[in-house]
């Protein structure tokens, strides 16, 4: 996969819950976008603020962070450490330029496969509606050109 290439998505899902979740959609045999890149952890309290701007930066439009419902995490409090971190994060990313709908936190157990299809099409749709993640300055001109209001600067 090419860093220009549009859409690209990351799910950031911890092992205990949204991964199973994700497997299950599989087992489903449930349709998502192929587009959906998912990165494993032990628990979204894993996830740092540098993963997911590393993820931006790497080109991905849209990334979701999925974990265990609130109550439910196996390290206790880390799904609540990962949804304070997300709500800080979309502000931080409203202040580089990026707009904070392209990151996402969701809570998807491990018997809710058809939830985790539901969450990456609506993220797939976001990435859609927003266009290509600012970073990738080529794709982003040529995605802009194509818009009905063309030349109004994102
Ligand atoms: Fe799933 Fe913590 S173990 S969010």
């Amino acid at each position: 996969m090419n860093q220009e290439d549009f859409p690209r998505i990351l799910g950031i899902c911890c092992r205990w819950c949204s991964y199973a979740g994700a497997d299950l959609a599989g087992t489903m045999r449930l349709q998502y976008p192929p587009e959906i890149r998912i990165m494993l952890v032990p628990c979204t309290g894993r996830v740092d603020i540098l993963h997911v701007l590393k993820a931006f930066d790497l080109g991905f439009d849209a990334v979701f962070v999925s974990g265990c419902h609130i109550g439910d995490c196996h390290y206790l409090a880390g799904n609540v450490r990962a949804v304070k971190r997300v709500a800080k994060l979309k502000k931080d990313l409203a202040a580089m330029g990026i707009e904070p709908e392209r990151l996402e936190m969701f809570h998807v157990s491990s018997g809710e496969g058809p939830k985790f299809a539901t969450v990456c099409k609506e993220m797939y749709e976001r990435a859609i509606k927003l266009g290509p993640n600012p970073v990738k300055r080529e794709a982003r001109a040529a995605w802009l050109a194509k818009q009905p209001e063309a030349g109004v600067a994102a």
